[in-house]
């Protein structure tokens, strides 16, 4: 295991002190890749703390496990898996590249004979997934298609009836496609919404149901035993983690919805984001960088949260996503030799929408006994088209917060009215919010999960912890399981 004593005993000197000490250091703390300004100089990041970080990711060997990531060696070794994400947009291991634009190619022909007709006069898609075969294709729809879109798309993930029956009320069954995104083609919550929207579309009127379905997935087998025609699997590879899988045939409501070019520049975007990551050394290496921070304030300062505030409605979803992707992928107890991992490993991510949450829940970012690090995300470009004191209005919020935090108040005669300070914040100001950024955006965040997980010593591509909790809803669906007191009293109260 790494030594860490070195990262353990770096010091927080105060933010306003690092500025007084360092007339450079906005120039050294910020970076511009991919149409987004990064700007890390209001975390308590150090040329020392860099160089510490540096040689920690040195003894990890960083760069080789970087490089075995994108030469598709077998980094999931729990499941015995490459990781292939980065191929689906086309960088890295050039046969996994191959199989990953035939699986394109055969998703932009299906698309083009749906638009064609092919498959009856189709207005909505109705896409049913969960996890990470949901909130990936949510995100990029919500944020990319406020415009009006070739078709309505809606995207549903919850097993509560309630959420279909929402879409059941403004989609006719016999206009709507049904897109059925799992990469196991097994997730309870999935296999049954799917089920119902069939029904739905039976009692709509619709004479072969399946007949309109599309299957996403990495198991094609079981999607055409469930009764999709072969012709109507998107598959995609099983080496493409159901988080990290927007980029392939999970990415069909958007790529459907927005058109192939946007889902093209998407890849772009990323693929730039791959490059940059690859190519450039740690100091300038935007995700590395803010693995770094991530990582002095959980190790360091023991931080247990970190917030994502998005200024931008268009990103309304990302906190969401981003939980995701962080605890999913980093919340581990156990080393790649299975060990216990005996320090903090992910941060609980949480977050929202600027300049809403200000007044919900920034009192306890100013002045509670927790430090957050907190993320700021915002557009220069704006996305509405209302008077420009709107965005002004939404950008000066974001930038005053984190000056804010970052300066404080005292107030020694009224502890009430103080603002301690030296709160940390990061700040992500994109250019404009189209395909290619929010591309780079997701790219960024992968690759600093990537960085957390190679430095703590995880697997950040397994998600085992899920599979307690799903065993026993199983169970309990069934009647059986060796349950408490307590859940058996809960069951009989609900089923009797
Ligand atoms: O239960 C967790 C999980 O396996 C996630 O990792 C995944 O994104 C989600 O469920 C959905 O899985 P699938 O795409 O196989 O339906």
């Amino acid at each position: 295991m790494a030594d860490w004593s070195e990262i353990e005993a770096l010091k927080r000197t105060p933010l306003t002190q690092l500025f007084a000490d360092d007339p450079d250091r906005l120039s050294k703390y910020s970076a511009d890749v991919a149409g987004i300004h990064f700007d890390w100089s209001k975390t308590h990041l150090t040329d020392d703390g860099i160089k510490a970080f540096e040689r920690l990711a040195k003894a990890c060997d960083l760069a080789g496990k970087r490089e075995a990531l994108f030469a598709g060696e077998v980094i999931n070794t729990t499941e015995d898996r490459a990781v292939t994400h980065t191929m689906e947009r086309g960088e890295g291991n050039k046969d996994d590249v191959v199989v990953a634009q035939g699986y394109h190619a055969r998703m932009r022909a299906l698309i083009d004979a749906i638009e064609q007709g092919a498959l009856g006069p189709i207005r909505n898609i109705l896409h049913v997934g969960i996890g990470g075969s949901a909130l990936g294709p949510d995100l990029l729809v919500d944020a990319l298609g406020r415009e009006e879109t070739r078709y309505e798309v809606a995207i549903v993930s919850n097993v509560d009836g309630q959420a279909l029956e929402e879409v059941f009320k403004r989609f006719d069954p016999t206009a709507t496609l049904l897109a059925v995104a799992s990469k196991t083609f097994t997730t309870t919550e999935t296999m049954m919404n799917a089920d119902s929207v069939i029904a739905w579309m039976q009692e709509g009127g619709v004479e072969d149901p399946y007949g309109r379905v599309v299957a996403l997935t990495a198991s094609p087998d079981k999607a055409i035993e469930w009764g999709v025609d072969e012709t109507r699997v998107l598959p995609f590879a099983d080496t493409v983690g159901g988080r990290y899988s927007l980029w392939s045939s999970i990415g069909f409501p958007a790529a459907i919805a927005l058109g192939w070019d946007a889902f093209s520049e998407l890849l772009e975007g990323a693929a730039e984001m791959d490059r940059h990551f690859r190519l450039a050394a740690l100091h300038e290496n935007v995700p590395a960088l803010a693995a770094f921070t991530d990582l002095f304030y959980t190790q360091v300062l023991h931080c247990e949260t970190r917030g994502v505030f998005c200024y931008d409605e268009r990103l309304r979803l990302l906190p969401s996503y981003l939980q995701q992707l962080e605890m999913e992928s980093n919340g581990k107890g156990a080393t790649l030799d299975g060990k216990p991992v005996g320090r903090p490993t992910a941060a609980i991510t949480w977050g929202g929408v600027g300049t809403d949450q200000q007044h919900a829940v920034f009192q306890l970012l100013h002045q509670g006994t927790h430090v957050v690090p907190l993320e700021f995300i915002g557009v220069i470009e704006p996305g509405d088209t209302l008077a420009e004191d709107h965005h002004k209005a939404l950008l000066t919020s974001m930038f005053a917060q984190g000056a804010a935090l970052m300066k404080g108040k005292p107030n020694p005669d009224d502890l009430a009215r103080a603002y301690p300070g030296d709160r940390p914040s990061t700040t992500l100001l994109l250019d404009d919010l189209d395909a290619r950024t929010l591309g780079a955006l997701i790219a960024y965040h992968e690759h600093r999960v990537f960085v957390n997980g190679v430095l703590l010593g995880i697997n950040s591509f397994d998600q085992f912890g899920v599979e307690l909790g799903k065993e026993m809803a199983k169970a309990a669906a069934k009647g059986g399981g060796d349950f408490d007191v307590s859940t058996n009293d809960l069951l009989k109260r609900a089923f009797g």
